[in-house]
């Protein structure tokens, strides 16, 4: 039998596009739903059977490595590597040669999200028997020169990629999920820096594609990367929360309303409040006198009283209090937003860099 596939898993990256969250946070851990983006990909990987992990960091890592610890806790063997510089994604092939060994493997890019997973495309790739020697996702999108871009023929092979071109020849992007045997460390060795001196692994694939290799694709649904704008953000966080499954453990008074597709976690409080799905709301919350209405994710530890707030995240800990009301907001941790009776009665804030306030 073929070695099992083994995972190559990007966690480097500052994630500039996302502040002010990422000033503090590494961009793979921004929640969705409460959760970090990474650990959708890692869960998935699970799922699918892989195991041994070699995890690339930079300047984030000890977050990462705190978030992520030695794996046991998604099923799997996680081997942190240091990346000093952002050289490339190829480059980071290059730096895991050794870890990977001879196996085919799954790279996966830690800021990216697949709705549904990628288990039936690592079951696919190892049960081939025709020879494939790297298979990549890709996704219809709105703005493909923010991506690389894939060409097609009538049949589906891959007939060419490019990287962030400025004219794109189509409009689907290169998945960051990405199938490979063992021939993509000669194309990595092969290829030579881009424009942005960077190793692209666009560029290798393409290598791979030149030199006669077979590539395959697969387009799914369901497909989000953090791309700049906070509401890029918020529909993300919407995506996920659409397929929310109803799931009410913490407590709810008499007095309160659960309408719909809501998760509430064990240790939440609701008092005199009304929640409508889809909607999540973390361990430990107090939700008093509120609405929160649907594509809201309270995280773990805050308290919204006497406010209500709809298609927002609300990172840990922090404090709504007395706002009516909130949309399209991203609050991050330890936060507090709240209205006062302190004179002189005015707009008081306190605000981090590259944040933005929208007052009414
Ligand atoms: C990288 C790849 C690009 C791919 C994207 C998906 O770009 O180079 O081809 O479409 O990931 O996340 P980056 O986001 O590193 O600029």
């Amino acid at each position: 039998m073929a070695n099992p596939i083994r995972g190559l898993v990007l966690a480097g990256g500052t994630g500039t596009r996302l502040r002010p969250i990422t000033h503090t946070s590494a961009k793979q851990l921004v929640p969705l739903a409460n959760k970090p983006i990474l650990f959708y990909g890692l869960e998935s990987l699970a799922r699918a059977g892989v195991n041994e992990v070699a995890m690339i960091v930079g300047d984030t890592r000890e977050e990462v490595k705190a978030a992520v610890g030695d794996g046991s806790r998604f099923g799997m063997n996680v081997t942190y590597i240091h990346q000093e510089k952002p050289l490339g994604l190829a480059h980071c092939v290059l730096l895991a040669r050794k870890l990977l060994g001879d196996s085919d493997f799954i790279m996966y890019l830690g800021d990216n999200f697949i709705r549904d997973g990628v288990d039936a495309f690592v079951q696919s790739f190892s049960e081939r028997s025709d020879g494939t020697n790297a298979q990549i996702l890709l996704a219809k999108v709105p703005d493909p020169h923010r991506f690389g871009v894939a060409t097609l023929d009538s049949t589906g092979n891959v007939v060419s990629l490019v990287e962030k071109p400025k004219v794109p020849a189509s409009d689907l992007a290169l998945v960051g999920v990405y199938l490979f045997d063992p021939t993509i460390h000669e194309a990595v060795r092969s290829i030579a820096p881009s424009a942005r001196g960077e190793l692209e692994i666009t560029d290798a694939i393409q290598w791979l594609i030149s030199n006669g290799k077979s590539v395959k694709s697969h387009i799914v649904e369901g497909y989000w990367k953090d791309l700049g704008e906070p509401e890029a953000l918020l529909e993300g966080n919407r995506l996920v929360l659409e397929s929310l499954e109803r799931r009410v453990e913490g407590e709810v008074d008499e007095l309160s309303r659960i309408e719909g597709r809501v998760a509430l976690e064990p240790g939440a409080t609701v008092v005199r409040s009304i929640i409508r799905g889809p909607a999540i709301v973390g361990h430990g919350a107090v939700i008093k006198d509120s609405f929160i209405g649907p594509f809201t994710s309270v995280a773990a530890g805050c308290v919204i009283e006497s406010s209500e707030v709809e298609h927002s995240i609300i990172l840990n800990d922090s404090r709504i209090s007395n706002i009516h009301r909130l949309e399209g907001s991203i609050i991050g941790k330890s936060a507090v937003v709240a209205k006062t009776e302190r004179r002189p009665l005015a707009n008081r804030l306190v605000v981090g860099d590259h944040s933005r306030i929208d007052l009414v």
